[in-house]
């Protein structure tokens, strides 16, 4: 973990007050592995003082132009699922050629914090402490997930952030995956066509209606494990805590491993202020867990769910 000071190279607005923020840092982006996060700093403001906790959404060499256009996505899915061994070998070889030098957010503003970050930019700084948390590669996980038939990755609205890189890394492992994607509106559901490489399937659902199946992204998640009840999934799910729970149920209940990357407030990321700790299964009355350092990535099964403290 490196604690710097970094430039801001991009801070590109996506739909919706997202934006995609890219800083200047090799040593980060280079030490990231995928699920960990960063703390963002915002310099010579006295307003703002706590740093904000954020997933280290990618790592590149550069700087990629954006995407044409949401029909960008659908091309992309169906070029890997034509020619599934070119596309993940492409993906693989390219991260192999370049060591990645800038570390990209996504965000959404939601806040004074975030407000401010929307205001950086090109030739900015900022603190960038990164990275952080243990992230989703552990032996435990890997066989998992080579044990299973697909893996499903399950996001709610700016959950996504926390899951291309493993995304990423499992396409380049040649693992099956399917990503389902939920949000309030269509304006929520960024990131798309970055993920649509990654995986065989692109589930999109808003609550209004604007886009892909109306409602919850549980819906045809449900559908999707009631179809396939003969199958063995892994689950990797971010979002808020009534989403990740709902999944969680549903995981259970199919009887599928479930991976959730937990967003809970944070005071320093470090482990120090205890302001980040969830109730996790334990002896006697449980115990407490800190998101910040032995997550933010559990087993569903270690969480005490219907408890946010
Ligand atoms: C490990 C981790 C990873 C995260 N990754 C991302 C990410 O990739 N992209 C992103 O946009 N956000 C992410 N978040 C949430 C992000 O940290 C908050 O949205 C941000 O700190 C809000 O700052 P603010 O000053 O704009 O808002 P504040 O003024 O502090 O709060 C404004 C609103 O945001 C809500 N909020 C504040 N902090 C959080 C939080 N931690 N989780 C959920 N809601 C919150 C508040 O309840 C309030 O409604 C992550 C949080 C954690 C803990
Ligand atoms: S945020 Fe301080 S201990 Fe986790």
């Amino acid at each position: 973990m490196y604690d710097e000071t970094v430039a801001v190279v991009e801070n590109r607005p996506l739909t919706g007050g997202h934006f995609v923020l890219s800083l200047d840092s090799a040593r980060q982006a280079q030490a990231t592995r995928p699920g960990q996060f960063a703390m963002v700093r915002l310099l010579g403001r006295s307003d703002v003082l706590l740093r904000r906790p954020m997933s280290i959404y990618n790592v590149a060499s550069a700087v990629a132009p954006p995407l044409r256009a949401a029909t960008d996505a659908a091309t992309l899915v169906q070029d890997a699922a034509m020619n599934p061994r070119t596309t993940k070998q492409d993906a693989a070889l390219k991260a192999a050629a370049t060591k990645p030098a800038i570390v990209q957010l996504l965000y959404k503003v939601v806040g004074r914090g975030t407000r401010l970050m929307a205001e950086l930019k090109p030739g900015d700084y900022v603190g960038l402490l990164a990275p952080l948390g243990h992230g989703f590669f552990q032996d435990e996980y890997l066989d998992r997930a080579k044990a299973a038939d697909e893996i499903l990755h399950v996001a709610g609205g700016i959950g996504i952030a926390a899951l291309l890189l493993p995304a990423r890394q499992l396409a380049a492992g040649g693992f099956h995956q399917r990503l389902f994607f939920g949000g309030r509106t269509q304006d929520d559901l960024v990131g798309v066509d970055e993920f649509a490489a990654s995986v065989s399937e692109v589930v999109l659902a808003t609550e209004d209606g604007s886009h892909g199946h109306g409602g919850y992204v549980t819906r045809p998640l449900e559908e999707y494990l009631s179809r396939n009840s003969g199958k063995n999934f892994l689950m990797m799910v971010c979002g808020p805590w009534a989403m990740l729970e709902a999944s969680v149920k549903l995981a259970r209940r199919y009887g599928h491993a479930c991976l959730v990357s937990m967003e809970n407030r944070m005071g320093c990321g470090l482990g120090v202020c205890l302001g980040c700790c969830i109730h996790v299964n334990g002896t006697g009355h449980g115990t407490y867990e800190r998101v910040c350092t032995e997550g933010p990535v559990f087993w569903a099964e270690k969480v005490v769910w219907g408890d946010k403290s």
